[in-house]
């Protein structure tokens, strides 16, 4: 499971960088793997309306969005987003990451895909201000909600504080550390200690992320599926998205990932390998499959849409088969 927070201030050690701080630790203490960006010192450029992603999906300005923000954000179970109250809105720069997230916007509403985490993903909310107007943090809310719907995450709630000015006063509120807790706790509640599923081939460029994407859509959210590559490729297959697209499924903006940093934390209740089996470690209970199923790098669409429907009719008996994951621990399979 991974968080990403999105520190809106651009105040080093202030108030919501303070507040972020913590409500990712106790994420991380929780078994999320846990990343801030912080946003105000990323190269992100504006939205400047060239309107391209409502026909093609995508955004032609080449900055930090594109070469990682987009990946995180559909990589991410959770979505944390940090701002201090600027004119009752969010900071420019956090302003700037919603506004390119038209783009997911887009995607979702006009080309009608949505990715394998858009019924599972939660959004949060964190936020903090100097004055104590009943209506404060009203503009704040409206746009998370919004950002929330475009990066397909369910908002989930937030935590906001009044009479908030000077650097790091957050850190007297004598309730911050228990509201913190509490809060992080309702919204990892269901997501934390799930079975973790592992699909791995060798670049995780097509097979493993399709079988990951499957398995999310049809397992819902009883068990944490990850996919990842024993070589990951610099990006995925142009023609796997395409090929899922017609399916519905968005894979665009999906970045390969290395086995290692999958295999982090709890030993997975399965790994199921399609073509790196050799490199795969040994790990005693953990269930192993090994599936045999053509690489479509490199092929046409035809070829690419069979292995995709095979990986679902796979994927599907694979969860009919195992409804009880973890497995009881058996040692060698
Ligand atoms: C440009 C700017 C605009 C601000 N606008 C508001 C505002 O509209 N309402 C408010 O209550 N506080 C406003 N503040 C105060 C900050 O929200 C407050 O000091 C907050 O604690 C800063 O958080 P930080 O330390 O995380 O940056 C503003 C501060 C700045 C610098």
């Amino acid at each position: 499971m991974r968080a990403i927070g999105l520190l809106g201030s651009p105040r080093k050690k202030g108030n919501t960088d303070q507040l972020l701080s913590l409500f990712m630790d106790r994420l991380a203490g929780l078994g999320m793997e846990t990343q801030t960006i912080d946003v105000c010192r990323r190269h992100i450029e504006p939205c400047k309306e060239l309107t391209v992603c409502e026909t093609k999906g995508t955004c032609p300005i080449d900055d930090d969005m594109h070469k990682e923000i987009y990946g995180l954000l559909r990589d991410a179970d959770l979505v944390i987003l940090a701002s201090p109250v600027f004119f009752y809105g969010v900071s420019a720069q956090l302003k700037a990451l919603i506004d390119r997230c038209q783009t997911l916007w887009a995607r979702k509403h006009l080309l009608k895909l949505n990715d394998s985490r858009h019924n599972l993903r939660r959004g949060f909310l964190l936020s903090v201000g100097a004055t104590g107007g009943k209506q404060l943090f009203d503009g704040i809310h409206l746009t998370a909600k919004y950002f929330f719907d475009a990066v397909a995450a369910r908002y989930a709630g937030s935590l906001t504080y009044r009479h908030i000015e000077k650097r790091g006063q957050i850190m007297e509120l004598p309730s911050l550390a228990e509201d913190v807790a509490a809060a992080a706790d309702q919204l990892a509640d269901g997501l934390a200690g799930r079975p973790k599923v592992i699909f791995a081939c060798r670049e995780n460029a097509g097979r493993s992320r399709m079988a990951a994407a499957f398995a999310r859509i049809h397992a819902g959210d009883r068990l944490d599926v990850i996919s990842a590559g024993s070589a990951p490729a610099a990006a995925v297959n142009p023609v796997m998205v395409a090929a899922m697209a017609e399916k519905g499924i968005d894979m665009g903006f999906s970045t390969p990932r290395l086995l290692d940093g999958a295999l982090d934390g709890s030993p997975p209740a399965a790994l199921v390998t399609m073509g790196c089996g050799e490199a795969c470690p040994h790990l005693p209970g953990t269930l192993r499959l090994d599936w045999d199923l053509p690489d479509p790098a490199g092929k046409e669409i035809d070829f690419v849409r069979q292995v995709r429907d095979t990986i679902e009719e796979k994927v599907i008996d694979f969860l009919n088969q195992h409804p009880d994951l973890p497995p009881k621990q058996t040692g060698e399979l």
